[in-house]
């Protein structure tokens, strides 16, 4: 990849104001694009905003919202897009974990909220996006992945069930796309201490139950993997270097995605890093 992939693009990343985001935000920022940043945190997006070094030729902004209220998310999506025009790459990082625990004793309500924020809010801005990434003649959308998108994940249904509706309207969104010459994929960021990490600790042993004691020997052993590892991945699938590279899941810890570029063919002809259902065939 040369130094400066992203020269001339431009990228909006929600749940820039800290965490993973931010780590998204910079990386792109070193690789040239200019920046419309989102979330709710007004003070902790200027921070990150005005912290990006001096760069000729880019500019970074933000745009305070919530993204699970429509009215706010479209309006920071006109703001941004009369600010930057049309985009090149949206990277849908914003979630909330939502309530931890049992699904019979969790608030239906807030269960529900979880989708606004993980599932809904992305969904509306590949709508909002796409029709300028088509007049660009292409783009890169990014959806992070979470924990139980590839499996049952306890105690944690309604970040789950968003993130793998997350993954599917990505794979989905490939299909849909591909002659638009837009990529459409996923992130695994593997297991991060950033704010969700510190949820997971205040929700208690009645929360995620079978994640709590590994959620804090993470915190005390520092073991987190750093959210840089997965900003590096989400680069690559938002440069040209990744072109044609679509509809997949891509694990940041685990999968050696340098190597994609070489395996473009025989990728495209193979149905690896994506949701499906095993047969027992597969298991032959
Ligand atoms: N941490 C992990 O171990 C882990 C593992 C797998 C996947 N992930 C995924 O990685 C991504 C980043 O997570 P993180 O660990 O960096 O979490 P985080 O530190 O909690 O950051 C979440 C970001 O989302 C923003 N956000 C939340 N609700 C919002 C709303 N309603 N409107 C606008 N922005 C909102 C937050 O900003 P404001 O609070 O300022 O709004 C913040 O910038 C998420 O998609 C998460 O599911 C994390």
């Amino acid at each position: 990849m040369s130094h400066a992939p992203l020269a001339g693009k431009s990228a909006l990343v929600t749940g820039a104001s800290r965490g993973l985001g931010e780590a998204v935000a910079r990386q792109l920022w070193t690789a040239g694009a200019s920046l419309a940043l989102f979330a709710r945190d007004a003070a902790a997006l200027d921070a990150v905003t005005l912290s990006l070094p001096p760069a000729a030729g880019q500019s970074a902004r933000a745009f305070p919202c919530d993204i699970g209220d429509f009215a706010s998310l479209d309006a920071a999506h006109a703001a941004a897009a009369a600010a930057l025009g049309d985009l090149d790459v949206l990277v849908n990082n914003a979630a909330v974990q939502g309530p931890l625990g049992p699904m019979e004793t969790l608030d239906f309500a807030a269960w529900r909220r979880v989708f606004d924020v993980d599932l809904f809010a992305a969904a509306r801005l590949c709508q909002l996006v796409v029709p300028g990434m088509r007049r660009r003649g292409g783009g890169k959308i990014v959806n992070i992945s979470g924990g139980g998108a590839t499996g049952p994940r306890p105690d944690v249904t309604a970040y789950a069930c968003a993130k793998t509706a997350l993954v599917r309207l990505g794979e989905t969104l490939a299909e849909e796309l591909r002659d638009a010459g837009i990529d459409v994929n996923g992130v695994s960021p593997g297991a991060m201490n950033t704010r969700m990490l510190e949820e997971t600790l205040a929700a208690g042993p009645a929360g995620a139950r079978r994640e709590y004691a590994a959620a804090a020997e993470r915190k005390a052993k520092a073991t987190g993997v750093p959210p840089d590892k997965a900003a590096e991945l989400v680069v690559f699938l938002a440069s040209p270097a990744s072109d044609g590279i679509t509809g997949r899941l891509l694990s940041a810890v685990w999968d050696d995605w340098k190597s994609l570029p070489d395996r473009r063919d025989a990728l495209a002809m193979s149905d690896v890093y994506t949701l499906r259902r095993i047969t027992p065939d597969d298991r032959k």
